[in-house]
């Protein structure tokens, strides 16, 4: 029999892509989402259902869990900008803590047993060293990264009602789904350097702007870990897999080899559109952005048998085309 897979937040832009992997795979899909940060979507699939629902609506979600069968869940919903998360503090213990401790709630009425959440490289904090490894000290340094952190703890605590995670603390996802032309296409503001990269390119805006060029790294800018969507996307498919097989919970780094800084990004990016990208650097860093995030995926590689398949040239390509 197929398989039922829940998304909370399935419209956004990691969650979409993952439904479109899992649909391919011959699941059936449920995604829940409020559209607060995207736009409704309709998978030509059988298979797809979109139910709009808040998960700060408890007595919406208990309809939805009482009238469909659910096997798994993968919870993406949520809020996600490290600088507006420092200044609407309880918004994001909301939607982020009181959101995930909905979903367990309903997992432990519903007798759901399997669940991988959508952590973040943030409950690191300015790690002491490179490259971070799962068991490494967490010591969040934005609102942001602690309300992932505070999920993670209570995630683990539902080990003891039966609940078997996998926890993946994304590093920064970007790229684009080139055959279904899936890519971060939110309602809010574009934060991240790439797809503002790419709307400096395609939407003729004005220019780039880098945040601080005085942090402890080679070129004064911070240095991230890229991990390509379509790659992201799979490894939750081997998570699936592996909750199922093994029952058995763990958490993992999820990013690539791909380290870059803002500086280096953009050099690639000009060579790749053999034009000049224009940017500024502004004094002012954002609240909250570590120096250096790059992830050790030795424990990902080991037991999910994950390995990235495409490289910094393959994420800015496809995120440009
Ligand atoms: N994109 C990244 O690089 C990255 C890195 C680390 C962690 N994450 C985490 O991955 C998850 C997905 O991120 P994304 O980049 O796809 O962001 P996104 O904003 O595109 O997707 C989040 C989705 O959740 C929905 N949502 C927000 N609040 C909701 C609520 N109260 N009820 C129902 N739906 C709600 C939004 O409408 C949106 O569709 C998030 O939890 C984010 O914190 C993302």
């Amino acid at each position: 029999m197929k398989k039922t897979i829940l998304i909370t937040g399935g419209l956004g832009y990691i969650g979409k892509n993952i439904a479109n992997l899992l649909l391919k795979n011959n699941f059936k899909i449920i995604v829940i989402d409020n559209l607060i940060n995207s736009y409704e979507y309709k998978f030509k699939n059988d298979n797809y259902k979109f139910i709009k629902c808040d998960i700060l609506n408890q007595i919406k979600l208990e309809k939805i869990f009482k009238k469909e069968k659910i096997d798994l869940i993968i919870h993406e919903a949520g809020l996600t900008k490290v600088k507006e998360s420092e200044e609407k503090i309880i918004e994001y213990f909301d939607v982020n803590i009181v959101g995930t401790i909905n979903i367990l709630k309903m997992m432990e009425k519903f007798k759901i047993k399997y669940l991988i959440f959508a952590s973040s490289a943030a409950v690191y904090g300015n790690p002491e060293k490179i490259p971070i490894n799962e068991n490494d000290l967490k010591r969040p340094i934005n609102n942001y990264g602690f309300t992932k952190f505070i999920c993670e703890k209570l995630i683990n605590k539902c080990e003891k009602l039966g609940i078997k995670s996998i926890i993946f603390r994304y590093f920064n996802v970007a790229g684009k789904n080139i055959e279904s032309n899936l890519y971060y296409n939110p309602k809010g503001n574009i934060t991240h350097l790439i797809p503002s990269i790419r709307n400096v390119i395609k939407k003729n805006k004005e220019k780039i702007i880098i945040y601080g060029n005085n942090f402890n790294t080679k070129d004064g800018t911070c240095i991230r870990d890229y991990i390509h969507i379509d790659d992201l996307a799979q490894a939750h498919l081997l998570a699936i897999n592996y909750l199922f097989k093994y029952q058995k919970s763990e958490i993992f780094n999820l990013g690539s080899k791909n380290k870059y800084s803002n500086l280096e990004i953009i050099k690639l990016s000009e060579n790749i559109i053999k034009n000049k990208i224009n940017f500024e650097i502004s004094k002012n860093k954002r609240k909250g952005d570590p120096d250096i995030l790059y992830a050790n995926t030795k424990n990902i590689e080991k037991k999910l048998k994950f390995h990235p398949t495409k490289n910094i040239i393959d994420i800015l390509s496809d995120e440009f085309i």
